[in-house]
Order: structure tokens, then C-alpha cells, then sequence
């Protein structure tokens, strides 16, 4: 990626994160003016302690929103998103992260020592599935489907019927060049040796 690409890229990302910062003021601020017209309306009737507990939540959910669209934002700006360092890959417990998207993911490493990246959201009815891996499954505790972890398919008598989607991965070493690529329909190209993946990352890719 030249200069020239980067710096309104970078340019943009300050706009829209200050553009977040002003809403989520403005949000702030929304609270503060309804708290104070539930303060006319009903006095004393709202403790101090209660008033203070109703603040902080609303600005809690503010902040857990405005993570969230910061996260949009990464994944709308950036071909890449980095899931993990491939070192710290394991086979018994998954690396939560958050897919293009929006929906929650696992990164494991696979019985190839390659990563294997799968949907976290199970197919039953769409809680999140557990990163413990047990007997080669992973379980969603909703309403008990345990997923293949190398294949995404549910056991025969899971509620879940469909597999959970495996999603496309590429490594790239140290200085950002792609190592090895995996597609959504798991056709791996590149450097499959672990010893030479040592000092890799793993990242989802847009494309
Ligand atoms: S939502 Fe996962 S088993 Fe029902």
C-alpha cells in the first residue's frame, strides 16, 4: 500500500472516530438531560444512590456501543483484521475474535498445525459456542450441540443441524508479506512448514 493511499485512509479513520467521539458526547449528555426530567417529574423519589446506579449503566451501554462500532469501523477500513500471533494457536482452546461480520468467531490450530478459523455462533439458535475443545468438539451450552472442531459439523442428535462456517485466514510474517492464505472453501496455498511460522500472524482477510 503506498503513502498516498495511507494518508487519507488514516485521515478518514480520525474523522470517523471523532465522529463517534461527538455522538457518544451527545449521547452522554441525552442522559444527563433525561435523568434531570425524571428528577422534575418525580423528586424525591429517586435516591442519589439510584440516580448514580441508573447513570453509570446508561454510560456503560454507551461505551459497550461505541466499542462496538469501533470495531465496525476496523473491519470496514482494513482488508485484514489480526486474530492472533500463530504461536499462541492452540488445539484444545479457541481465540475468541470478532469476524467481518460482527458475529463471534474461533481461532484454533488445526490437526495440520495450520489455523482453523470457525463461526462461534452456533447454528442452532445463535448463542456463542464454548473454545474448550473436549473429545475433538466444542460445545454450545444453549441447548446442548457439540461441533466437530475441525470440520464445524454438529454431533447426530444436536439441536444444530448445519455445520458452523469455517472463515478464510492468511499469515503474514513480520513485515506484513503474505506467507500462506486459506479460502472459505479451505484450498490452503503457501508456507505449510510450522518451523518457518514461528514468528507469524494470523488475520482474517476481507477477500
Ligand atoms: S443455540 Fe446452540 S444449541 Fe441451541
Amino acid at each position: 500500500m503506498t503513502d498516498s493511499v495511507k494518508v487519507p485512509q488514516t485521515a478518514r479513520r480520525h474523522f470517523l472516530k471523532g465522529f463517534i467521539g461527538i455522538i457518544s458526547g451527545a449521547a452522554i449528555l441525552s442522559v444527563g438531560a433525561v435523568a434531570q426530567v425524571f428528577a422534575y417529574f418525580f423528586g424525591s423519589k429517586i435516591t442519589k444512590p439510584e440516580k448514580v446506579k441508573f447513570l453509570k449503566t446508561s454510560i456503560e451501554r454507551m461505551q459497550a456501543v461505541t466499542s462496538q462500532n469501533e470495531l465496525a469501523l476496523e473491519r470496514v477500513e482494513n482488508d485484514y483484521i489480526l486474530v492472533s500471533q500463530y504461536n499462541d494457536l492452540s488445539k484444545t482452546s479457541g481465540i475468541y475474535f470478532i469476524d467481518y461480520t460482527m458475529k463471534p468467531a474461533l481461532a484454533f490450530l488445526g490437526d495440520n498445525d495450520l489455523p482453523n478459523l470457525l463461526s462461534a455462533k452456533c447454528t442452532h439458535l445463535g448463542c456463542t459456542v464454548g473454545n474448550e475443545v473436549n473429545n475433538g468438539t466444542i460445545l454450545c451450552p444453549c441447548h446442548i450441540s457439540y461441533f466437530n472442531v475441525q470440520t464445524g459439523v454438529p454431533n447426530a442428535g444436536s439441536p444444530a443441524k448445519l455445520p458452523l462456517p469455517k472463515l478464510n485466514w492468511v499469515i503474514k510474517d513480520k513485515q506484513g508479506k503474505i506467507l500462506t492464505t486459506c479460502t472459505d472453501d479451505g484450498k490452503i496455498t503457501g508456507v505449510m512448514d510450522k518451523k518457518l511460522l514461528q514468528d507469524s500472524a494470523v488475520y482474517i482477510s476481507k477477500v
